[in-house]
């Protein structure tokens, strides 16, 4: 994957990103499509996984069929956000090794607070996808990344619903190695830290919680 930041504008996500923004989108069907959204996103962000063939017979002959190559992904959710974006992805890639990083914004200060923090081991021979809906600030993003490298890993994807042109340029200035990939780039980011014009809260969003 070359480009920094990639904005899938295929309709299908498209037409689902408006549905979920709208106010009035019930949590049930908010949850049900951002399920949809993230199996798009995954097959974008796992295009260039490296491939290898294997010796295989069809009813009829044999082929050296395509096959993917090396060690299991490791996707790593942002949480709370994250396990939404999470389920959707691991529907696509259901071997795929799951970890968590725990990290909120504080409110006043908008800078990430970690709390948890469990990866899957060998995370230097993996693929790592990180997940988060929303890149807003991109502080916790910055932050969680680090803590990735931190443990080793060297190739990681982050996957979002949402960027703002401020989280881009933070992600891009602290790890331009890590390619982003999101459904759509929009306009800013309000006073609050929220993207506008968004889709509010993710994680209120998704569990119901206001
Ligand atoms: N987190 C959210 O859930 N929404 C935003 O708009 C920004 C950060």
């Amino acid at each position: 994957m070359q480009n920094h930041l990639t904005i899938v504008d295929h309709p299908l996500v498209q037409h689902k990103l408006t549905l979920m923004r709208e106010k009035e989108t019930s949590t049930a069907v908010f949850r049900q499509l951002l399920r949809e959204i993230s199996m798009l996103l995954a097959y974008e962000i796992t295009r260039g996984l490296p491939m290898t063939t294997r010796r295989i017979e069809t009813p009829l002959v044999a082929m050296d069929a395509p096959v993917l190559e090396g060690k299991k992904l490791a996707l790593v959710s942002i949480l709370r956000a994250g396990n939404g974006l999470l389920d959707g992805v691991l529907e696509l890639i259901p071997s795929a090794r799951v970890g968590f990083v725990g990290l909120y914004r504080d409110e006043k200060t908008l800078m990430p607070v970690q709390y948890y923090f469990k990866v899957p081991e060998g995370l230097d021979n993996r693929m790592v996808i990180a997940v988060d809906p929303m890149l807003a600030t991109g502080n916790s993003s910055a932050a969680a990344i680090d803590l990735l490298k931190k443990a080793g890993a060297t190739d990681i994807r982050f996957l979002c619903l949402l960027a703002a042109p401020e989280g881009v340029a933070r992600m891009k200035a602290a790890h331009p190695d890590v390619p982003i990939v999101t459904a759509a780039l929009d306009e800013r980011l309000n006073e609050a830290g929220y993207i506008l014009p968004g889709l509010g809260d993710a994680g209120d969003r998704m569990f119901g919680t206001k």
